[in-house]
């Protein structure tokens, strides 16, 4: 049978009680891509958390599934879902706190993140138009592959819009911070290995990844010949899950919780909780203390430990300045190819294929 008025492929919101009257338009936070892989284990980490009080979901397929499974759960989240039509994402983009976004196509064996560049391009410039129109004032995390190349698009597509706050937008890297601390518990020991903090900056994709395990807290002893391995393994780790799913896509469970995480800190941050400091992928010159890490890496988007604070991005710590050597000769293969994708970014906006 034909949709009927109210379901959610008329456009019309998925309530978890219908006679409710809703609350779309009130201060939602947004999964974009909320139906796939990373999307839907990331929406019921949002769901459970006492700290999101209003999910909404946005896909082209699935939402009113997942929505309505979520909303059997007995959490203090109200949640919407939403399809394209009828205006879909405006309604459910309008006015919301944060956007995720883990929407696009994932690696298959064989394939670089640089490789999803055609299609998921794409779909961030779209997506990036709706926040920018809808919820101009909201944090957008990008999760879609390439970050190296998605992040700028958003920026550019935000300028163009006039709507460009630096501040607020960030590239999630957070998956290779994830990573980092669980390969070095190998070497270490530690019961937690949460409880190690590894700087992993630059940017997200093979040798653009790049852990400082010199700046680990607290500190972490590595054999010499183990460093080369657990480097490698830390840039290349996605290509490990990327394999064992034999063309079932990429890392998607580990992803959601990393987003979980920064999504976490950023909610914190935003309600006034202080001392929050994430390696997170951003636009240098838009934030402070971003200036000088732009001109040691000649770079505009790096990774950095950031703090977070009410209204964002506070200051980038600049932790290029303090790698060792080993360190540096990574840092400068990462500022080499993380140039050329940054610059594809940049182009696909003011140039379009
Ligand atoms: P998936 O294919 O399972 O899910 C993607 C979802 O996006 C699908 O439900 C699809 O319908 C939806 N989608 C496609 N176009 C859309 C649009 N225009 N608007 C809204 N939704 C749309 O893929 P998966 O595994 O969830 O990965 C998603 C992305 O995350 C990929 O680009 C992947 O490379 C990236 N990723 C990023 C990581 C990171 O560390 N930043 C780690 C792992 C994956």
């Amino acid at each position: 049978p034909p949709p009927q008025p109210g379901h959610p492929q008329m456009g019309q919101p998925y309530r978890q009680d219908p006679q409710s009257g809703g609350v779309e338009d009130q201060d939602a936070d947004v999964v974009a891509g909320a139906s796939g892989g990373i999307g839907q284990p990331l929406s019921l980490l949002l769901k459970a958390s006492p700290l999101v009080d209003h999910l909404s979901l946005y896909d082209v397929v699935n939402t009113p599934g997942v929505t309505a499974d979520l909303s059997h759960i007995s959490s203090i989240a109200q949640i919407d879902g939403y399809l394209p039509a009828d205006n879909g994402m405006a309604k459910a983009f309008k006015n919301a706190d944060i956007v995720i976004i883990p929407a696009g196509i994932p690696r298959k064996p064989g394939m670089t993140r640089d490789d999803l560049f055609k299609i998921n391009a794409g779909i961030v410039q779209g997506l990036i138009e709706g926040i920018a129109d809808n919820a101009p004032d909201a944090f957008i995390l990008v999760i879609s592959n390439p970050v190296n190349s998605t992040v700028p698009i958003a920026a550019e597509v935000l300028k163009k819009k006039g709507k460009f706050n630096p501040k607020k937008l960030f590239g999630v890297t957070t998956l290779d911070v994830v990573r980092a601390e669980t390969f070095v518990q190998q070497l270490t020991g530690t019961k937690d290995p949460s409880k190690t903090r590894i700087p992993v900056i630059g940017g997200h994709s093979g040798e653009t990844i790049v852990p400082l395990f010199s700046k680990a807290e607290p500190s972490v002893n590595i054999p010499a010949d183990k460093l080369d391995a657990l480097t490698n393994r830390v840039q290349f780790g996605g290509d490990e899950v990327v394999k064992a799913k034999d063309g079932a896509g990429s890392a998607t469970l580990s992803m959601a919780y990393a987003g979980f995480r920064f999504a976490e800190q950023v909610i914190k941050a935003a309600r006034g909780e202080t001392g929050i400091v994430e390696p997170t992928f951003v636009y240098l010159p838009g934030v402070t203390g971003g200036d000088e890490i732009a001109k040691e890496t000649g770079l505009e988007y790096f990774s950095v430990p950031v703090e977070l604070g009410k209204d964002g991005a506070q200051k980038a710590h600049n932790i290029v300045k303090e790698a060792n050597d080993y360190e540096k000769k990574l840092l400068q293969k990462a500022y080499e190819g993380l140039k050329g994708n940054i610059e594809k970014g940049v182009e696909f906006v003011h140039n379009p294929p």
